[in-house]
């Protein structure tokens, strides 16, 4: 098996010390990563038109040409380097800068261990782009959306640890749109809440701040990834489908696990499990509805005409952009094996497996809504677990969810 080719992270810091401190910190990875540092805008540039650099990572202000500048460069001439931003605690201005051409962004002082963390993972997302299909597939779109603009805001704010429930409700406020949408779900009969919350702050008390940052990322995706109308692939049912996933996959995980990290990591892939679908619709419409078409025409599933017309499925591409935006591992592995579990190499009960039967129980519950045949609940991946007898259970808690749900909108 050949090895892959070491990554290269290029730092961009005006100050010296910083750019050291950095050396330091990461000589121990250099037997897996290559590193190279610039200290200005133009020298970075230098070095990025001398070699291919995997992962950018900039400081925000910098005399002359800043990060905001450089990463907008780097998005345009490089669009497949992942762009990484440092930024100050307050620098609330820049920050809106840097919305659109950050795939991640830091606050600093970063702990040293968070920072590996996260250059690793990127590291691990180019090699994932090792497959060739997924790699021709992503040069196939012109560029990868950036992170939602309220998301980048909360998830900024809260990487603060004094953060606080009132400072989370603020951000969404300011963002009319999304605070109507999100009041309309906390109200929906997913979350079982039986009083009526009207204000961003009674949600975030009731529903924590990790549940109500996953509505916003998926709201905020919904929203920001434009596409054209179509007569025969609805974003609406895509909503609703991983609304309810990911309600199913919250229920599921909170019967098998007091785990509230796990089950917040179910809800949020759940609801992200199909981004790949809509990437894909928005970015490369007629292909994706060729795909449509032939799973509805023919007997194979969605995931099979993808696989045919794209080389890849939704779940790759969408767990590539999820990983972009450096969502946590367990989240990544979930969107991307949804279809593909048998082949996951984690054999307990995880966000993949419960995703994977959350999934499964939404197109039993709703056969009508599935383009071509329903996906089937994966038997060496169930076997593998302890999960067999309780899938019927499960069936019908979905299924009392999706009743209440039903009249509500009535
Ligand atoms: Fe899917
Ligand atoms: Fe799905």
């Amino acid at each position: 098996m050949s090895a892959t080719p070491k990554k290269t992270i290029l730092f961009v810091d005006d100050e010296p010390n910083i750019l050291s401190g950095l050396k330091r910190m990461f000589r121990p990875m250099r037997k897996t990563m290559k590193f190279r540092f610039a200290q200005s805008v133009p020298e970075a540039l230098e070095v990025m038109a001398a070699e291919q650099i995997d992962v950018v990572v900039s400081d925000m202000r910098m005399p002359g040409m800043d990060g905001a500048a450089l990463l907008t460069t780097v998005k345009n001439q490089y669009p497949h380097a992942i762009r990484i931003m440092l930024t100050g605690q307050a620098d609330d201005e820049s920050i809106m800068r840097t919305i659109g051409v950050t795939h991640q962004l830091l606050t600093k002082p970063t702990d040293p261990d968070v920072f590996k963390q996260v250059i690793s993972r990127a590291s691990a997302l180019q090699d994932l782009m090792t497959d060739e299909k997924l790699k021709q597939l992503v040069s196939g779109i012109d560029s990868l959306p950036s992170l939602p603009e309220t998301y980048a805001r909360l998830q900024q704010t809260m990487q603060n640890p004094d953060c606080s429930l009132a400072d989370v409700a603020k951000i969404i406020e300011q963002d009319l749109a999304m605070s109507a949408k999100i009041l309309q779900l906390v109200n929906s009969a997913f979350f079982g809440l039986y009083k009526h919350i009207n204000s961003p702050t009674r949600a975030v008390n009731l529903l924590g701040m990790d549940t109500i940052k996953a509505l916003v990322l998926g709201v905020g995706v919904f929203s920001e990834i434009k596409s054209g109308p179509s007569k025969i692939f609805s974003i609406s049912a895509l909503w609703s489908h991983s609304m309810a996933t990911a309600a199913f996959a919250k229920k599921i995980a909170g019967e098998v696990s007091e785990d509230q990290e796990m089950i917040d990591h179910c809800f949020i892939a759940g609801l992200l499990h199909d981004v790949g679908k809509l990437l894909l619709f928005s970015r490369l419409p007629e292909q994706y509805e060729q795909a449509v078409v032939m799973a509805g025409e023919t007997d194979c599933t969605l995931d099979e005409a993808e696989l045919r017309i794209f080389g890849t499925g939704h779940g790759e591409i969408g767990g590539y952009l999820i990983g972009l935006w450096g969502l946590p591992g367990p989240v990544v592995e979930a969107i991307t094996f949804h279809h593909r579990i048998d082949t996951y190499p984690e054999l307990s009960l995880c966000p993949a497996l419960i995703v994977h039967v959350a999934d499964y129980i939404y197109f039993r519950l709703n056969p009508d809504k599935c383009i071509g045949p329903p996906p089937e609940l994966n038997q060496q991946a169930i076997e593998r677990t302890t999960i067999q007898d309780h899938i019927e259970d499960w069936v019908e808690l979905c299924r009392k969810i999706k009743e209440q749900e039903g009249e509500d909108d009535g």
